[in-house]
């Protein structure tokens, strides 16, 4: 088919077939993702002007890059507003012109292929018609909320009246995306078609300008809530599925979202500054900020990977226990080889058969993605897979002369440019790497429990790692998709040595009588994904009493109650009980099993260290968070001071991603600057005075 290209803009192509039909692609200049700047907006704006001159019979929107569809509005902008108005001229922008998308004469279409967020979903919701591209790549999400704003360009009007109130308000308040058949299959899309199809297939529906699309019945059933007397019963149900997670003071979207669907029609611009879900006390909120901040941390992280080409086929992993063998499961779903090596078949079995759980789940059930997955992961008892492996991991009993004596085998067998790494959480990096004839091989790659859940992994470099081993390492770390933390070797690296005085604090508190209960709930309102009793718990407290140890000396005594809990066998979840009685993997809390089945138990952790609140909070007395917080934020500043972390951002980066730390608060040592050294000193006078 022919097409003439007309008007050369900077970041949109615009072409046209003899059919009529009009191809507008999106390539923005300089930029390897399509984002919505304001340039590429007002470009927007003169291609409808152009396209009013001469109307097509009908518009394809689609992408030029390979990268995906429209990655959402430029956060890079985004965070350089500085006043409210400047942050109401760009919502209204947006709206503006997607509603002028959304009325223009002619049949739109926009052509999915790759992710499409934010005010690239905004832009596809305002065409006629979606095709999605049936690939894995293809995602889409509206996920303003996990920055702390709404989707204010049309989302909250289109996207209920599309797929039902129900459906979208989920979407809207977890920012969690689809994927292409998902798409369809809640009408999200009008058709999801494959690759080589997808010019073809958009043609034909642009063209046969007839709606074709039919909502599934239980949206059928729903959509009537739009207007009936269910909307503001539908609203809050959204309200307390939010309230579940977060709360109101900390995270105000979620809820500024429920409100401006329910009462304004969709349109942030409408809601008066009196209303707390005005765009004025959202766009400024410290939470706003705070989480466009914990983004921008997150993309530091990212970045740690990027340098050089190394680009790792075939892991070996020694040691099939809790981490090995999750480690495993994690770098063959990324499609690695991995070679898994134990003492014994009988203990690798159990690590593979969680690993096929994970690929279940992971994989949503697609049966021969679950096989090519299994099929990768290699149960390897001789430990053949050493010699031809690119990373080797350890990850077998914390035991020094084990791990020396392992490593020097290790040596022996590897490629000479195989990375060499371990999992360790206490022993010295130099003390293991005597082992090896050249120490500058050894390097640390630490995960968290549980490896699948847990984005940040610490790249620790011992006295002796070489740059080059340390660069290789950060690489795999991103080729498995997990957040590189470059740290020195110290006691506990970051993570566990900010953890652990928290944790002490909170188990001092309980030693002087207050409730764990009560502890944890202090701790989740204040923004925590868990409170730190139940992790005490979660990790056991064996582990507690031994990292307690390693992290304070021989001569610290651990609290009285830990030991004796420990004396008695009850080492918190996994033998059945510690500071709570465990049932079916849950703390049970309050008045015990009634309790936990009116809601008072926790959930896993969320993006949004969305934690339940218990239904009937305890009484919290004042300060409480304060004070079992102030050790962490000791503990951050102390890394920073000795180097641990190279400086406060991306300590604060490590101790979100890596504990969950309140997001909203932009990480420790942020939350301290806010507060101020007045109130960070009495803090700290809390903590010593207990
Ligand atoms: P685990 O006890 O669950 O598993 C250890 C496995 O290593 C066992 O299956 C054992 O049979 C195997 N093993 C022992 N010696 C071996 C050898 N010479 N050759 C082959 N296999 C051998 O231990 P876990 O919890 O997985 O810990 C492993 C390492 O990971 C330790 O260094 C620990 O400090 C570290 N780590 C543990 C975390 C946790 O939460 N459990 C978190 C982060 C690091």
């Amino acid at each position: 088919m022919s097409a003439k290209m007309q008007h050369d803009w900077k970041h949109w192509r615009l072409r046209r077939e003899d059919t009529g039909l009009a191809w507008l692609d999106l390539d923005k200049a300089d930029a390897s993702t399509n984002v919505l700047s304001s340039e590429v907006m007002g470009e927007f704006a003169r291609v409808l002007d152009a396209l009013d001159a001469a109307p097509p019979k009908a518009l394809v929107i689609a992408s030029a890059k390979p990268a995906g569809f429209i990655a959402g509005a430029d956060i890079e902008e985004f965070s350089r507003l500085d006043s409210v108005l400047a942050a109401r001229m760009l919502v209204e922008r947006g709206w503006l012109l997607f509603n002028r998308l959304a009325a223009v004469p002619y049949p739109t279409l926009a052509l999915i292929r790759g992710h499409c967020m934010g005010g690239g979903l905004e832009l596809a919701l305002a065409c006629r018609y979606r095709i999605v591209v049936d690939e894995p790549g293809t995602k889409l999400a509206l996920p303003e909320v996990m920055l702390g704003i709404v989707p204010g360009w049309g989302g909250m009007l289109r996207l209920p009246a599309l797929i039902g109130p129900a459906a979208a308000l989920d979407l809207m308040l977890t920012g969690k995306s689809v994927d292409s058949k998902k798409a369809k299959r809640i009408g999200l899309a009008d058709d999801c078609v494959p690759a080589r199809v997808m010019e073809s297939a958009a043609r034909i529906v642009a063209l046969g300008a007839k709606p074709f699309r039919q909502l599934p019945a239980k949206e059928r059933a729903t959509r009537w809530a739009m207007n009936g007397p269910l909307r503001k019963m539908v609203a809050d149900k959204a309200r307390v599925q939010a309230a579940r997670k977060v709360s109101r003071a900390n995270y105000p979207a979620p809820f500024a979202i429920v409100d401006i669907w329910e009462k304004y029609g969709g349109n942030a611009l409408d809601v008066p500054a009196s209303d707390p879900s005005a765009l004025d006390a959202i766009f400024t909120s410290p939470t706003a900020r705070n989480l466009v901040r914990v983004f921008h941390l997150q993309e530091r992280l990212k970045a740690f990977g990027k340098d050089g080409d190394f680009a790792p086929r075939h892991v070996h992993v020694v040691g099939a226990g809790v981490m090995g063998g999750d480690i495993a499961a994690v770098c063959a779903l990324r499609g690695m080889t991995v070679t898994l090596q134990d003492q014994s078949v009988e203990r690798i079995a159990p690590a593979i058969a969680r690993a096929a759980k994970l690929f279940e789940r992971r994989h949503k059930g697609d049966a021969r993605q679950v096989r090519f997955s299994l099929d990768r992961l290699i149960p390897d008892p001789k430990g053949e897979g050493a010699a031809r492996a690119d990373v080797i991991i350890e990850a077998i009993f914390e035991n020094l002369e084990v791990k020396r004596g392992l490593f020097a085998e290790l040596e022996a067998r590897a490629k000479p440019d195989a990375v060499l790494a371990t999992n360790t959480s206490s022993l010295r990096l130099e003390d293991i790497a005597t082992g090896l004839k050249d120490p500058s091989r050894l390097v640390g790659i630490h995960f968290f429990n549980p490896v699948p859940m847990l984005p940040l992994v610490e790249v620790v470099q011992g006295e002796a790692t070489g740059a080059e081993v340390l660069r290789r390492a950060t690489g795999f770390v991103r080729r498995i998709d997990k957040l590189p933390l470059p740290v020195k070797s110290a006691p506990g690296f970051l993570v566990n040595a900010v953890l652990g005085p928290y944790m002490l604090e909170a188990l001092r508190c309980v030693e002087e009588g207050v409730a764990p209960e009560t502890v944890d709930a202090a701790l989740v309102a204040f923004g925590m994904p868990m409170g730190p009793v139940e992790l005490v718990d979660t990790v056991g407290l064996d582990i507690a009493v031994a990292a307690g140890k390693a992290l304070a000396g021989e001569g610290a005594e651990p609290p009285a109650r830990l030991l004796k809990l420990v004396g008695e066998g009850k080492l918190g979840r996994k033998s059945g009980e510690g500071y709570y009685r465990w049932v079916d993997g849950k703390a049970v809390k309050g008045d015990g099993e009634a309790a936990a089945k009116d809601g008072l138990i926790a959930g896993s952790r969320g993006r949004l260290a969305g934690k339940r609140l218990p239904a009937a909070s305890p009484q919290i007395p004042p300060g409480l968070a304060e004070r079992v917080i102030a050790p962490l934020l000791a503990a951050t500043r102390h890394c920073v001071e000795q180097g641990v972390v190279a400086d406060a951002d991306l300590a604060d980066a490590g101790v979100i991603f890596g504990t969950g730390f309140a997001p909203h608060t932009g990480g420790p040592l942020h939350y301290c600057e806010r507060f101020g050294k007045a109130r960070i000193g009495e803090v700290f006078r809390l903590s010593d005075g207990a």
